[in-house]
């Protein structure tokens, strides 16, 4: 490999006409992934540095599956920890990143801006391995496996009442908020053992908490820091609760929890607990509805998995691989580095776009067609396999079996009723509508 370091000062403006700006959120909410334009990037080099505003450094946009693979598997050189600029946000100019940086001052200014206000995904190893272990075990594949008759159940109850309405003469139907952010709401707070009667608060604050760069999700006055208070008061009341009655829900095992014989701090718990219902939300229901999207535009594929369900496994995985519910995720260069003939510098951001690994041509063929069939189908959906590989992600694959499987019993077509609105972001692959036919 050559090494070509790039040492050429600081981009003074935007990307040129032709380009692309990642910070323009409403270039995101009106036209999505620009994967035309990624795939140009990657044939001509697949890591290079986007322009900042204003003269400042930019960010490193790794687009091919080869290096998104390779880099979130060396965290002793691009680091996930908070103190070195944690895993979200694309640096000065990003909307994201400001209103994390603003969570960040206010927690500072209480205090409470410490090593314990990590989430688990903004540690590095050896911390990171070991908060790690607290809960593995609750998201093994068989852990995760005896809760498919719940979430059947579940899927079921939601679908139901979606035919009823139907039945009643309203056939359009928001696949979206309807069917899938009830879904993965109702799993996630039901594995912590929040009360039902949260849960709508609990999807509320979550969406407000990591989405709130879209207008739909950000209440009148309403903050990130807000919405994450709020969330920590409500863990806050489940904890002391269980703390004199534990059952088997995650807030009790959390409690239960120790690293090197010592409970988790309260701080720690709290972020602990962010970290599942945000993750539990914000990207499975993403999935679900790019699914019920991609079938929709591809009914082929819909007749094809009807005749086959034993395609049902590759099916989701073709989903997951299509959706790339996370755009992208960011690590922080801990010293100079070349990376595909780029010198990354110590400090730089370095973002990890899943979004265009997805899509590499080098690895999967005929990358843009939606294939349930697809084998083999090394996505990076949930992240390239390194230490923070999705800890749900057997849990979201039970989630997208079970509703599809449940649709399938139900529906012979999935027809687009108007256009899909998408989430104004570049950290999530957002729809907040879906207004869809399910024909029978
Ligand atoms: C389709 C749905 C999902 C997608 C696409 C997804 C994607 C991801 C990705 C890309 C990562 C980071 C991987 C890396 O940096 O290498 C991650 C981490 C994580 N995910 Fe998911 N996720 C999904 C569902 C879930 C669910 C349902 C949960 C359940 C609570 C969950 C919990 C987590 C946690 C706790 C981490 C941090 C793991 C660590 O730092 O060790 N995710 N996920």
């Amino acid at each position: 490999m050559t090494l070509t370091p790039d040492l050429s000062p600081a981009p003074q403006r935007r990307p040129d006409a032709g380009e692309v700006d990642l910070l323009d959120l409403d270039r995101w909410a009106a036209e999505g992934p620009p994967h035309d334009w990624f795939a140009r990037k990657r044939a001509e080099s697949p890591v290079w540095r986007h322009p900042g505003p204003d003269g400042t450094r930019g960010f490193w946009v790794v687009s091919d599956h080869e290096h998104v693979t390779a880099l979130g598997r060396c965290p002793h050189v691009m680091s996930s920890d908070e103190d070195n600029g944690g895993i979200v946000g694309l640096g000065p100019g990003d909307e994201l990143q400001a209103a994390f940086d603003a969570s960040n001052a206010e927690l500072a200014a209480i205090g409470l801006h410490d090593n314990d206000a990590k989430m688990l995904l903004s540690l590095d190893p050896p911390e990171h391995t070991q908060n790690r272990k607290v809960l593995n075990r609750e998201f093994t594949p068989g852990a995760i496996g005896s809760l498919e008759p719940a979430v059947r159940e579940l899927a079921g109850t939601l679908l139901d009442a979606v035919d009823r309405a139907r039945g009643v003469g309203d056939d359009v139907v928001d696949f979206t908020t309807e069917v899938a952010m009830p879904l993965p709401m109702q799993v996630i707070g039901d594995l912590l053992g929040a009360p039902r009667h949260t849960h709508r608060d609990l999807l509320r604050w979550s969406n407000e908490a990591v989405t709130g760069t879209d207008p739909e999700y950000l209440s009148p006055g309403g903050s990130q820091l807000a919405a994450a208070a709020q969330l920590a008061q409500l863990f806050t009341t489940m904890q002391i609760e269980r703390q004199s009655e534990p059952t088997d829900d995650l807030v009790s095992k959390l409690i239960a929890a120790e690293i090197d014989g010592e409970p988790l701090s309260q701080l720690r718990f709290i972020m602990y607990l962010l970290l599942l219902v945000t993750a539990g939300n914000e990207t499975t229901r993403n999935a679900m509805s790019h699914g019920v999207w991609a079938f929709a535009e591809h009914p082929e594929q819909w007749d094809r998995l009807r005749e086959d369900p034993s395609l049902l496994s590759g099916a989701v995985e073709e989903v997951l691989r299509w959706a790339s519910p996370l755009l992208y995720f960011r690590r922080n260069a801990v010293e100079d580095v070349e990376v595909a003939g780029q010198l990354v510098r110590a400090g730089d951001i370095v973002s990890l776009w899943y979004v265009s690994a997805n899509r590499d041509e080098s690895v999967f063929d005929d990358s843009f067609t939606f294939d349930i069939g697809r084998s083999p189908n090394h996505h990076a959906a949930f992240g390239g396999g390194g230490p923070h590989f999705c800890l749900g992600a057997s849990l979201a694959r039970l989630e997208l079996r079970v509703l599809f499987e449940s649709m399938l019993e139900r529906y012979s077509r999935i027809e687009l009723a108007g256009p899909p609105d998408r989430l104004r972001g570049n950290f999530l692959h957002g729809v907040k509508h879906l207004p869809v036919r399910l024909r029978s």
